[in-house]
């Protein structure tokens, strides 16, 4: 009887998958509706995770604004999970003094263990900037942070920050330009993301614990309501159960062979005019790297010093 159990379980589990179309490996259809963007259509695809109160719609619509207050900050996730793909918002940052807050734009699998791509934008006072910190998680191992300036002010207007996700490297975008990469070295006994299905979230929070010059400074309540803008959120991905996954090593929409173009040789492995741009980005306005911190790692991680595949043509 429990066997039988377990097996109806299953088998509603993969019906409930194929319906929502993931088995046959094709990416949400309705995804790229989310520009120009509408938030009675990103409503479809997100919820609010962490106070309702802090999310609104304005400039009719076409901008979603997270707030934070002294009571609250607040969050957003995606409803489906995905395993690769394209993920995308075009964000404008608080304004002012932004000091003790944390942005965020980030995938991830949750739980024990989890993967996750994170864009931290850290606050600053009036006239001081902005820092953006990314870091990567897989199978619950993070402590991969790296900081940079950005080359313009991003709360003036704004801006896009992407991820591209496939099965050999996951690579961030800053307006089109490659900021970081970190690359499949499973056959190198290393973990990466490839079995867990992340949701897509946005949030703003109190850091001030940490965000501002390592913690000095801190949040001012006297300027609160902190807001945060985006919009033109794009979900190009392969939206995948999660028990899917888990009972499937090779699905559908994660193999190599996959059309979908996140897939591409041109995505996997890193050409030279984007290694260069990255290179570009470290020159000037790289201000921290858990790669080059010997006081943390005495040892060198791995994909610090592993040669980055490249494209071949
Ligand atoms: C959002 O997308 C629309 C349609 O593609 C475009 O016209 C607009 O400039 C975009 N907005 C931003 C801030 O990128
Ligand atoms: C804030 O400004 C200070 C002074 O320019 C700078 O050292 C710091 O990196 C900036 N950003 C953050 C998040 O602390």
């Amino acid at each position: 009887m429990a066997v039988f159990k377990s097996m109806q379980v299953l088998v509603i589990t993969l019906v409930s998958c194929c319906v929502r179309g993931c088995a046959a490996g094709r990416p949400l259809s309705d995804t790229n509706a989310f520009t120009p963007f509408q938030y009675s259509k990103f409503q479809k695809n997100f919820f609010v995770a962490w106070s309702e109160s802090n999310v609104a719609a304005v400039d009719g619509g076409h901008t979603l604004q997270l707030s934070l207050n002294r009571k609250s900050g607040t969050a957003v996730s995606s409803t489906n999970k995905y395993l690769y793909g394209y993920f995308r918002a075009s964000i404008k940052l608080v304004s002012g003094n932004s000091a003790g807050t944390v942005t965020a734009f980030y995938l991830s699998s949750q739980g024990h263990n989890h993967d996750e791509v994170d864009f931290e934008f850290l606050g600053n006072v009036t006239g001081e900037p902005y820092v953006l910190q990314t870091n990567i998680y897989a199978n619950g191992i993070g402590n991969r942070e790296q900081r940079i300036f950005l080359w313009f002010d991003p709360r003036l207007k704004f801006h896009t920050y992407s991820v591209i996700w496939n099965h050999k490297s996951v690579s961030m975008y800053v307006d089109n330009v490659l900021v970081r990469v970190f690359q499949n070295n499973e056959v190198h006994g290393q973990p990466y993301l490839t079995k867990q299905p992340m949701g897509v979230y946005s949030s703003i929070f109190d850091a001030s614990q940490w965000a501002t010059r390592g913690g000095l400074v801190k949040i001012d309540f006297v300027n609160a309501p902190f807001l945060a803008h985006y919009t033109n959120f794009t979900l190009d991905a392969c939206a995948i159960d999660e028990t899917f996954a888990i009972l499937h090593t090779e699905t559908p929409c994660a193999t190599p062979t996959s059309t979908n173009w996140w897939n591409a040789e041109w995505f996997r492995s890193v050409p030279a005019s984007r290694l260069g741009q990255m290179h570009w980005v470290y020159k000037n306005f790289l201000i921290y790297d858990y790669c080059t911190d010997r006081e943390r790692y005495p040892i060198v991680p791995f994909e610090c010093t592993a040669p980055l595949l490249a494209y071949e043509n």
